[in-house]
């Protein structure tokens, strides 16, 4: 069918059109309109190339490479093919606009329920990204109660740089809390306005450097800081985290409700503490009333709890055991969403490079 080139070798027409044939899963369109083949070099029968990802953590790395290989099998005289891998994570020109950061992707994790685990989640999935490849930044957005510095193992930031705040960094993730700037001892009674501007200047006052993901650790509830986050960041979407139990879920409900109303996307939601204790489904349930995508559960675990409290999260400390393993699938899936959504309404990206 395809023609040999005059050395013997395959063409890049054949190799081409073989590869226009290899549907990226999420995207439901293929690899050659979709501009993700790059590097395309053929030397005589050898083939190689890079397939260019929307996110290093992209989930269906194996069966676009399985499905590559054996498209590229019906090319005659095909011989070696090697296949690398990129990611090109798309800019939010919104956040650089407003902010003058430059965030890719933000995820705010939430439930209208306190002690869910919000921040565990937060932490094992900036974590879980980061070991993607991922440059990942880290927001404790709990203002009044900070627990991101503990779990992540520092208690304190470097010291400011340009009349900016560094984050501090562990696990290959930047983060930053109140907890860096108030006596441990001291309580904080503040009010909304203020909240408020404690939340934009850990966004703006700070030298994030380009993240592909920004995470979010927030408060529980349905209060100031969600609707500060919400009014100063065009958020990607946020991950709603609910325990195991109906009534957990219900709780879970307002908080997802409110982003609803704020519209910002629900990316989906994660059951945490799964198994004979508190039970398990209320996440499923919850996900598929209101049509978003039920991410995993988390299963209860001390483990992940040691890990908190000693700042060695569970994906760290233990990543072969069922709930690191949880989470990064998790990630895998919050990562794949986001880059649906944000290739969706890719007019606020720049580059646009992955629309062919
Ligand atoms: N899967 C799990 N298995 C066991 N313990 C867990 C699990 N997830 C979280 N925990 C523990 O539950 C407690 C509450 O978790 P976490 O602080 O993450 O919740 P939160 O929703 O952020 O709470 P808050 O609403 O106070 O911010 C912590 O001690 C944490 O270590
Ligand atoms: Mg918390």
């Amino acid at each position: 069918m395809f023609k040999r080139n005059k050395e013997g070798g395959v063409t890049e027409t054949a190799v081409t059109a073989a590869l226009a044939t290899v549907i990226e899963p999420e995207l439901h369109r293929d690899l050659v309109s979709l501009n993700m083949i790059r590097n395309l070099k053929i030397e005589g029968s050898d083939v190689s190339f890079t397939i260019m990802l929307t996110t290093p953590a992209c989930p269906l790395k194996g069966k676009m490479e399985a499905d590559s290989r054996a498209a590229l099998a019906s090319v005659p005289g095909i011989g070696k093919i090697t296949i690398g891998w990129d990611a090109n994570v798309p800019t939010d020109r919104r956040i650089k606009d407003k902010l003058g950061q430059s965030f890719r992707n933000t995820i705010a994790v939430s439930s209208g329920k306190g002690g869910v685990g919000k921040s565990t989640i937060a932490v094992n999935l900036a974590i879980a990204l980061a070991q993607t490849g991922a440059s990942v930044g880290l927001l404790d957005a709990d203002i009044l109660g900070p627990n991101v510095p503990m779990m992540m193992g520092v208690a304190q930031m470097p010291p400011p740089r340009n009349r900016k705040m560094v984050p501090a960094e562990n696990y290959g993730v930047k983060f930053i809390s109140m907890a860096f700037l108030v006596q441990p001892d001291q309580p904080l009674i503040w009010r909304g306005p203020m909240l408020h501007s404690a939340i934009t200047q850990l966004l703006t006052d700070v030298e994030w450097g380009e993240l592909d993901y920004l995470i979010i650790d927030l408060p529980p509830g349905t209060s100031d800081a969600q609707l500060t986050l919400a009014q100063v960041l065009p958020l990607s979407g946020t991950v709603v985290v609910t325990q195991p139990m109906q009534v957990a879920a219900a709780d879970a409900l307002r908080g997802l409700k409110m982003f609803e109303k704020l519209e910002v996307p629900i990316l989906g939601v994660v059951e945490n503490m799964s198994g004979e204790f508190f039970g398990t489904g209320a996440g499923a349930k919850l996900a598929a009333d209101y049509q978003s995508e039920y991410l995993g559960s988390v299963p209860m675990d001390a483990n992940v709890r040691m890990g908190g409290d000693s700042g060695q999260p569970i994906v760290v400390a233990f990543p072969d055991s069922p709930a690191a393993n949880a989470i990064e699938e998790i990630a895998q899936k919050v990562a794949a969403r986001v880059s649906v959504l944000a290739l969706q309404k890719s007019n606020n990206f720049i580059p646009i490079e992955l629309v062919g």
